[in-house]
Order: C-alpha cells, then sequence, then structure tokens
C-alpha cells in the first residue's frame, strides 16, 4: 500500500482521485492546489487532508505524487518531488518548452526515482489489445500507421491561448502513440495545420485542424491528422497496414444498437469526449503506475519518452511555421 498524494485538483485531477480511491494498493493522504477550495472540497470528498504542495514535498511518509497541475509546473514540481525520493505519475505534456523538459530529464534521472507520464491512451483496452497483436507479428512488418484524433468541439479561445498549441497540448498524444506503436521516434517530420473551425483560434496564433507525416529511418510511415471539431463525437482510430495484413482499433460507440431500414444503416455515435472515451484507460494507467512502484519494475511510460513526444510537437511546431521537413535529432530527445 503505497501512501500518495494528488496535487491539482482541477478538471482531470478529478477524474485521477476516483481511481486512487477505487484501489486497494494506494491510499490518498493528501490533495494540494493553489486554489485552496478546490483542494478542499476533493479532499473532503474523497478523506484526504488539504495540504500545501511544499508540506507534501517535505513529507518523507508520502511515496507518491500525481501531478494534475497546469502544464507550466510540471517540470519544476517532477524536479522537486523526485528529489524529495517520491515516485512521480505526471500529466502530458512534460512541459510546454522542449528545453526545460530535457533539464527535468537530466533532473529527474540523476535521482533514480521512477517517473512516468499520463499518455493514458496507452492503457485503453482497444489500443492496447492492437500494440500486443502488433507486437506478436500478427501482420509482419508495419509500413504505414494512420491516427485519426478528432474532438467533438473547440476548447474556449482562452484555454488554447495558454495551451501551447495544438501540437503540444493534443496531438502529443498521437505523438505518443505513434511512438509507442512503431518503437521510437521518427528520423523526421512534417506538418500541415490552418485554423478551419475558429477563426479566433487562427487569431490566436494556433490551428484547429493539422495532418503531421512521420517517416522513420527505415522508411515506415505515420500519418497523423487531428481536428478540434467532428459534429458527431470524439473521434479515435489507430490503422496499421504491414505486410501481412491490417490491425484496426475503430471508435467505441454509446451502445451497439444498429438500425437497419429501407433507407440504410444507422449506428450509435462515438463516446462524446475523453472522459467518456477513456475513463477505463484512466483507472488501468494508476494501477500500472503503482504495479510498476511496487515491484521495482521499469515505468510503463517514461518521462524520456515524453521528452520524445514533445520533440515530435516542437519539430511539428517548426515545420508548419518554416514549411520545411524537420529531422529530429538525438539533442531534442535528450
Ligand atoms: N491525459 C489526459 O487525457 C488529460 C486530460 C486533460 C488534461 N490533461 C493535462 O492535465 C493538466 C491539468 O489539466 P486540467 O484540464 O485538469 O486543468 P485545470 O485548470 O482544470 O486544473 C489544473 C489545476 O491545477 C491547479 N494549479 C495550478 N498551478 C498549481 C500549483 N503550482 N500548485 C498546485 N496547484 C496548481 C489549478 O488551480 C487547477 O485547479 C494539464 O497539463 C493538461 O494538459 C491531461
Amino acid at each position: 500500500m503505497l501512501n500518495v498524494a494528488l496535487l491539482g485538483a482541477g478538471r482531470i485531477g478529478q477524474v485521477h482521485a476516483e481511481s486512487m480511491t477505487a484501489t486497494r494498493d494506494s491510499r490518498v493522504v493528501a490533495v494540494a492546489d493553489v486554489n485552496r477550495e478546490a483542494a478542499e472540497a476533493l479532499a473532503a470528498r474523497i478523506g484526504a487532508a488539504a495540504r500545501s504542495v511544499d508540506e507534501i514535498i517535505a513529507d518523507p511518509a508520502i511515496d507518491a505524487v500525481l501531478i494534475a497541475t497546469s502544464t507550466d509546473t510540471h517540470s519544476d514540481l517532477i524536479t522537486r518531488a523526485t528529489q524529495a525520493g517520491k515516485a512521480v505519475l505526471c500529466e502530458k505534456p512534460v512541459d510546454l518548452s522542449l528545453e526545460r523538459a530535457l533539464t527535468t530529464l537530466a533532473a529527474a534521472e540523476a535521482t533514480g526515482r521512477p517517473v512516468m507520464i499520463g499518455f493514458n491512451r496507452r492503457f485503453d483496452p482497444n489500443f492496447a489489445a492492437l500494440k500486443a497483436g502488433f507486437d506478436q507479428g500478427r501482420i509482419g512488418k508495419g509500413e504505414l500507421l494512420s491516427i485519426t484524433s478528432f474532438d467533438p468541439a473547440p476548447p474556449p479561445v482562452e484555454y488554447v491561448r495558454v495551451s501551447g498549441g495544438l501540437f503540444r497540448d493534443m496531438m502529443i498524444h498521437d505523438f505518443d502513440m505513434a511512438c509507442w506503436l512503431f518503437g521510437g521516434p521518427p528520423a523526421r517530420l512534417t506538418a500541415h495545420g490552418a485554423a478551419l473551425v475558429d477563426p479566433a483560434i487562427g487569431e490566436a496564433g494556433d490551428v484547429d485542424t493539422a495532418a503531421v507525416t512521420m517517416v522513420w529511418g527505415d522508411g515506415r510511415i505515420a500519418v497523423i491528422k487531428n481536428s478540434r471539431r467532428a459534429a458527431y463525437g470524439y473521434d479515435q482510430r489507430v490503422e496499421i497496414l504491414g505486410e501481412k495484413g491490417l490491425l484496426s482499433a475503430r471508435n467505441v460507440l454509446e451502445n451497439t444498437v444498429e438500425a437497419l431500414t429501407a433507407y440504410g444503416a444507422v449506428a450509435a455515435k462515438p463516446l462524446h469526449f475523453f472522459l467518456e472515451r477513456y475513463m477505463r484507460a484512466y483507472q488501468i494507467e494508476w494501477q500500472a503506475f503503482l504495479d510498476a512502484v511496487t515491484q521495482d519494475r521499469p515505468m510503463p511510460v517514461t518521462l524520456r519518452e515524453g521528452v520524445a513526444a514533445l520533440a515530435c510537437a516542437e519539430a511539428a511546431t517548426r515545420s508548419l511555421a518554416t514549411g520545411t521537413t524537420i529531422s529530429l535529432t538525438p539533442g531534442m530527445l535528450g
């Protein structure tokens, strides 16, 4: 049984609180948030104490922390928590700055403490089964990977302004998915993007529609498509074409009813957004973190892999700005 603390009682912190309290392998002893009221409300709900981040980090009785605070705090909190001897599960992305993330990687690795990054999609049972089938050789060598990731509706423009942009905030999940499935980061990538959904997103300096092509050293290709809007809900699909066939993970629908009439076939829509689609994945993610810490096994998603996904996001941002293909250099990967 690990004594754990939750840093950040916002939108995703509240989701994690449910998984953290649903297992017998962790006891949530403290919750911190700069918004004291939010920390107190969540702490009261799950039977924990509301404490400050400083108190939690200084408390040797707390074995691990889950960092679910705003992105600009992740680097600092990872560094402080690992230096205090704690195991860390930190939400994506590691940072908005690749340079800062690389400094954090060096500092955390120097402590030897385990750090996992919250790429929850790896723990979605459908994508996990696709990865297992691929690794078992069901379609032989992978050649062309296609990832579709469309949100149902764009976020408020105030969110977009502080998000770090679509590549760091949203496509970061897909960069990780591509690197995970194809066994490491690509050699180079090219990005295209535009604000086609909401002109205000363009005025804020971001895009809401993007496609990135990634190429590995041996010629394998991945194509990632992102949009901040899909009229029919959250569209999350992955497909790998290989020498012996195709592996495909389709959307999870609201229900399995299909109406077949003289006019055609009508099925339910995909589950609406990430909370509906990935609730189970967040639970499995937390258990995977606990298992790795208690059994002293490697983290299922490492900080180094979090940095690699951020390097892809940085390269995509540069590619879009310059209209060129960007190579990922060893210096970008730490
Ligand atoms: N993996 C996923 O599916 C997923 C989904 C949503 C968000 N996220 C990530 O989770 C993080 C939080 O996102 P959110 O949507 O929950 O945001 P949010 O704004 O709802 O919550 C963030 C919370 O952190 C608190 N906070 C900020 N700075 C702090 C500090 N220094 N110390 C303590 N508390 C502090 C804020 O007061 C707020 O309550 C982001 O990095 C985001 O990218 C991941």
